[in-house]
């Protein structure tokens, strides 16, 4: 299967900080934002990644993954030259999908927990056999997320609502989906919502009517963390490097992920370490390396 990743958008919630550049650049701890979103679709094994940004910024994110091959994937880049919604995506990218299922990462989501990478995985089953699958997560301000609401009796979903000004429950639905061969052309039957966007929530809806739509609630062992205000990234830097301090073991390394899968091997994560300098990072990566050789 193949993933996209989002990182368009103003970010004008984090101004001045992101006048000149891109929110999913900035650093969460020690890495780019945008790289927990990349080890998330490599964990569900994708390994063909469409990276989607604005005109301005996607030149750095060229710059900042290249090829993709340092992570044994292949990356490619698309522009949205205006943020006119999550679910443009699959317009922009349908040429990249080939009539192919796909999956979307919010470029500012960040997950962890143990077992995501077979929640990943499982989404992309679910999706190859048809239908969407898409996450739900509990918090405390559902009114600023697409929010989903389950039958007790059942189980199963009856709504999902944008943004709704009186939540009638707080599961949020995270910036993780996956989608069937029909993504692209039921995104091409959205009509922008009022405020101008082509609504992911709209897509979820379609497939949600069609009765193809699985969501998978993420329990209390998951942290799926918001990094669209000053104090949400500052908190998930915090929790990032309290969980690294204590463990000594990275978050989100692209470089861990692949040779994990064995996309890459102990001399190419050497060759990574020797061009990020005297660091920590780099550190870790050669120890990654020599741990394997
Ligand atoms: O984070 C999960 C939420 O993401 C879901 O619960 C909502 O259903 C979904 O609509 C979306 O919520 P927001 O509308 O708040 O997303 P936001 O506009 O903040 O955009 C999310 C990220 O995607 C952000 O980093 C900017 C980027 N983006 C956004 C739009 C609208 C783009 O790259 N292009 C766009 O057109």
């Amino acid at each position: 299967m193949k993933g996209i990743i989002l990182a368009g958008g103003k970010g004008t919630r984090l101004y001045p900080a992101t006048l000149s550049i891109s929110k999913q650049l900035l650093p969460v701890f020690d890495k780019p934002m945008i790289y927990y979103p990349l080890t998330t679709l490599m964990l569900g094994g994708i390994r063909e990644v469409l990276v989607i940004s604005t005109p301005r910024d996607l030149p750095m994110f060229r710059e900042l993954l290249g090829s993709g091959e340092d992570f044994g994937i292949s990356i490619d880049y698309a522009e949205q030259p205006e943020p006119n919604g999550l679910a443009e995506a699959f317009i922009i990218g349908e040429r990249f999908i080939d009539g192919g299922p796909a999956a979307l990462i919010l470029g500012d989501n960040i997950y962890y927990g143990a077992g995501l990478g077979e929640k990943c995985r499982a989404g992309v089953r679910s999706a190859q056999g048809g239908g969407a699958c898409i996450f739900a997560y509990q918090v405390e301000d559902p009114e600023r997320y697409g929010v989903v609401t389950f039958d007790p009796a059942t189980g199963t979903a009856t709504s999902i609502e944008e943004k709704p000004a009186a939540p009638r429950s707080n599961w949020a639905v995270t910036g993780l989906y996956y989608y069937d061969e029909q993504v692209s052309e039921i995104a091409r039957t959205l009509k922008p919502s009022p405020r101008g966007e082509l609504e992911i929530t709209d897509l979820n809806m379609a497939y949600l009517e069609r009765g193809a739509l699985t969501i998978e609630r993420l329990g209390r062992g998951f942290a799926w963390l918001d990094t669209g205000t000053h104090e949400s990234l500052q908190d998930a830097g915090a929790f990032i490097r309290t969980i690294e301090h204590r463990t000594g073991i990275k978050i989100a390394c692209p470089e861990e992920v692949a040779l994990d899968l064995g996309y890459i091997d102990a001399s190419l994560v050497r060759q990574r370490a020797r061009g990020l300098g005297r660091t920590g990072y780099a550190d870790y990566l050669d120890r990654l390396a020599s741990s394997v050789a």
